[in-house]
C-alpha cells in the first residue's frame, strides 16, 4: 500500500468508527426519550379529564380551571340570571344552539346539564381572546339592556350567561361547551361525557 492508499484506509476506518459511536450515542439518547413517553402517561394526562370542585362556588361567581391548555369556566347562575335568559332570545344569533357548539345534552334553553351551573370553554369564537366575565346588570359601559354575560375586549363581542352570542358583533357563534359530567353534587368532571364516568 502506498502513502495515498494508507491515508484512504485510515479515513475509512475513522468513518466506520465514528458511525459506530454515533449509533451507540443515538441508542443511549433514545432510551430516556422513549422512557419519558412511555406508557404515554404524558399524552394521556394532556387530554385527561379535570375535576372542578364547585362546593365553594358562590351564587353569581365564576370558577376557572384548565383543561387541555384551555380556560374552562364554571358559573354558579342565580335564579335571576336564569330568568333573564329567555328574555334575550330576539337579540341572539343562535338562541336555540342549533350550531353544534355543545354536546347534545347541553342543547337546551340553558345550555347545561344542571341549569344552576354553566360550563364553557373561555375562548371567544371570533379570534380566540378570552372574554371578560361581566355579571353585573346594566353597567354604564355595556348599556341598560345588559343582563350579565361576557364581553370580549379584543373586538367587542358579547355573550349572555349561557354563552350565546349577541347579534351585531364579530364572533360568529356561541361559546363552545366542553363535554362534561357530574361526578357527584359538588364535582364536575370536564372532558368526559355524561354517563361515561
Ligand atoms: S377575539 Fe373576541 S371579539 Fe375578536
Amino acid at each position: 500500500m502506498n502513502a495515498q492508499g494508507v491515508n484512504k484506509f485510515r479515513r475509512r476506518v475513522l468513518v466506520a468508527t465514528t458511525s459506530v459511536v454515533a449509533a451507540i450515542g443515538a441508542g443511549f439518547a433514545a432510551v430516556p426519550f422513549v422512557a419519558s413517553m412511555n406508557p404515554s402517561a404524558k399524552a394521556r394526562a394532556a387530554g385527561a379529564p379535570v375535576e372542578a370542585d364547585i362546593s365553594k362556588l358562590e351564587p353569581g361567581a365564576l370558577l376557572r380551571v384548565k383543561w387541555r391548555g384551555q380556560p374552562i369556566w364554571v358559573v354558579h347562575r342565580t335564579p335571576e340570571m336564569l330568568a333573564a335568559l329567555p328574555t334575550l332570545e330576539q337579540r341572539l344569533v343562535d338562541p336555540e344552539s342549533t350550531v353544534q357548539q355543545q354536546p347534545e345534552y347541553c342543547q337546551n334553553a340553558t345550555r347545561s346539564i344542571n341549569p344552576t351551573y354553566f360550563v364553557a370553554i373561555g375562548i371567544c369564537t371570533h379570534l380566540g381572546c378570552s372574554p371578560t366575565y361581566r355579571p353585573e346588570v346594566a353597567p354604564d359601559d355595556l348599556g341598560s339592556e345588559w343582563k350579565g354575560g361576557w364581553f370580549c375586549p379584543c373586538h367587542g363581542s358579547k355573550f349572555d350567561l349561557a354563552g350565546r352570542v349577541f347579534k351585531g358583533v364579530p364572533a360568529p357563534s356561541n361559546l363552545v361547551i366542553p363535554k362534561h359530567t357530574y361526578r357527584n353534587e359538588t364535582t364536575i368532571l370536564i372532558g368526559q361525557d355524561e354517563g361515561a364516568a
